[in-house]
């Protein structure tokens, strides 16, 4: 497994993540098997919310109950969680009494003293960064939270989070998989007047991210687009298959492997947050990190999945 020190942490980092949204009904043997299969594939980097359930904090809990950490286990492993949005509605939420509210329930739930990273999940438009600040200052001297990030944030969030928050901001979680790639699609077709992939959804987070040392990390790699089920098989994108298939078969890898190294090809050294709850998928999956794909390799799937390169 590819591995980085994640820049303003002293986290050693694997490339791939595995996500823990989709635990909450599985057992605790399900649970093990797949963490498992996780840990012998070089993945000791586990992403969580307050939000993944329902109930709130379930997954969380879940996870801590079928592993049952010891000191030493919980020491040995890189764990992330997030807040700020709030159900029923949905709402965002990024007022201090909610930010340690909801970590001390994580903290709880997770069995833990501390969380390596924190992230804030989506940009609240009622945020006050002083009021951020406040609560990440709190968190920190606690020894309650490591490391702070946000997720699907653009780059003037960020920077106006940064006018009050002092800890680095290390992470941005974003939507990003090789059907669903605004961010990297509307780069590079810049100026383009008749294509619709030239609009700018989030002003240029890749190039920020790079620039700022925030790792950016892959949410739904697998997912044709919002939740809609994994492009791999999905015969609405037979051409992407027929190229993924291709590369799976030179490289000698499973078809999932070829999806991750698209990802962490990209030398923003970027991690793939996994969702999959199949420990074979797990492995078949992280073995992507290790392959190196050709620029004409890379640009071939990002073609086959319907982008234009101008
Ligand atoms: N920051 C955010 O806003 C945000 C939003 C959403 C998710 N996340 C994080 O990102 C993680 C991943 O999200 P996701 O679950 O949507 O990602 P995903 O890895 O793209 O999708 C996983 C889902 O696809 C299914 N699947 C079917 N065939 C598959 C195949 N061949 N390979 C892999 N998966 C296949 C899996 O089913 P099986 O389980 O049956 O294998 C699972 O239901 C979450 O766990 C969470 O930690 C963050």
């Amino acid at each position: 497994m590819k591995t980085f020190t994640m820049p303003g942490t002293e986290i050693t980092a694997p490339a791939v993540v595995l996500g823990l949204m989709r635990i909450v009904e599985k057992t605790d043997d399900e649970i093990r098997a797949l963490v498992s299969a996780a840990r012998d594939a070089g993945i000791d980097f586990f992403d969580h919310a307050d939000l993944y359930g329902p109930p709130y904090h379930g997954c969380e809990r879940r996870f801590a109950e079928a592993l049952q950490l010891t000191p030493s286990e919980r020491e040995a492993v890189t764990i992330q969680s997030k807040c700020g949005i709030r159900q029923p509605g949905p709402y965002f939420d990024f007022s201090y009494e909610h930010i340690i509210e909801s970590v001390n329930a994580s903290l709880e739930a997770l069995g833990t003293d501390y969380l390596d990273i924190l992230l804030l999940h989506r940009p609240d438009a009622l945020m006050e960064p002083d009021e951020v600040a406040r609560a990440f200052d709190e968190l920190h001297h606690a020894g309650k939270v490591k490391n702070f990030g946000v997720s699907n944030h653009t780059p003037n969030q960020i920077e106006l989070l940064k006018r009050s928050v002092k800890q680095p901001l290390v992470a941005n979680q974003i939507q990003l998989s090789v059907t669903h790639s605004p961010v990297i699609a509307s780069a590079i077709a810049s100026n383009m007047l008749d294509l619709d992939q030239s609009i700018d959804r989030d002003n240029g987070i890749v190039d920020y991210c790079r620039l700022n040392d925030i790792t950016i990390q892959a949410w739904s790699p697998f997912q044709a687009r919002f939740f809609d089920g994994p492009f791999l098989g999905n015969e609405k994108y037979a051409e992407l298959n027929a190229v993924i298939d291709k590369l799976a078969w030179k490289y000698e890898v499973p078809v999932e492997a070829i999806a991750t190294a698209w990802i962490t090809r990209h030398p923003a050294q970027m991690q793939v947050v996994l969702g999959t709850t199949t420990p074979a998928r797990v492995e078949a999956a992280a073995k992507g990190a290790d392959i190196h794909l050709s620029r004409a390799e890379w640009y071939e799937m990002f073609r086959a999945a319907g982008h234009t390169v101008p």
